[in-house]
């Protein structure tokens, strides 16, 4: 693996291009146990189906999608900002799917892909982000590090990826 990761926004071409290094991140975290949306086993069919349609997305203009990369440009994690909310809301967006594969984790890598993010936020004139998580799990911890504000947690939320219930904590923050 390259040491010189890199952070960086997809256009939709380059998002169309790695829906299977995208699905191969969110398959793998599944595996490792993360609530994301999905339970396991995740089929790769599905994962891929679900990455094209965020490159859909990206092409409409309605999410951002952040990637970071070895030097040899493998895939190794991911963040999206969600853009395409109520009219009420265009100072507003949200974080989502925010994956690093295991292999790669405890590096910093997931803090910087916030840092990406929040400056892509600002970029597009959003100064409320809202993002959920699993309550007391790693990415929580993350967001509290990164200055994002608890809201408060909802018990029984969503389910493991082996179909426990969990409960999901709300972090807000203002840019
Ligand atoms: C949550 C997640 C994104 C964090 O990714 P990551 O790249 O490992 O995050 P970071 O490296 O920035 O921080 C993780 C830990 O490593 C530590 N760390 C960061 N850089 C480090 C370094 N160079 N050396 C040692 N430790 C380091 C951090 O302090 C943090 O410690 P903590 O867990 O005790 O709080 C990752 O665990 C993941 O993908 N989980 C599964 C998917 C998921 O749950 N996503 C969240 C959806 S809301």
């Amino acid at each position: 693996m390259g040491t010189a990761t890199t952070v960086r926004r997809l256009d939709a071409a380059e998002a169309a291009d790695r829906v299977e290094a995208l699905a191969e991140v969110l398959i793998d975290c599944v595996e490792g146990g993360a609530s994301v949306g999905f339970m396991r086993p995740l089929p790769r069919a599905r994962a891929v189906a679900f990455w094209q349609g965020v490159a859909q997305g990206v092409a409409r203009g309605e999410r951002a999608l952040l990637v970071a990369e070895d030097g040899e440009g493998r895939l190794l994690g991911t963040v999206q900002l969600i853009l395409a909310l109520p009219d009420n809301q265009p100072h507003r967006a949200d974080v989502a799917k925010m994956l690093v594969h295991r292999r790669a984790r405890r590096r910093g890598l997931a803090a910087r892909l916030l840092s990406a993010l929040e400056a892509v936020a600002r970029e597009e004139g959003r100064s409320v982000l809202v993002l959920d998580a699993v309550t007391g799990g790693d990415a929580a911890r993350l967001y509290a590090r990164h200055g994002w504000q608890r809201a408060g947690d909802v018990p029984w939320y969503a389910l493991m990826p082996d179909g426990a219930y969990c409960s999901t904590t709300f972090f807000y923050k203002h840019l």
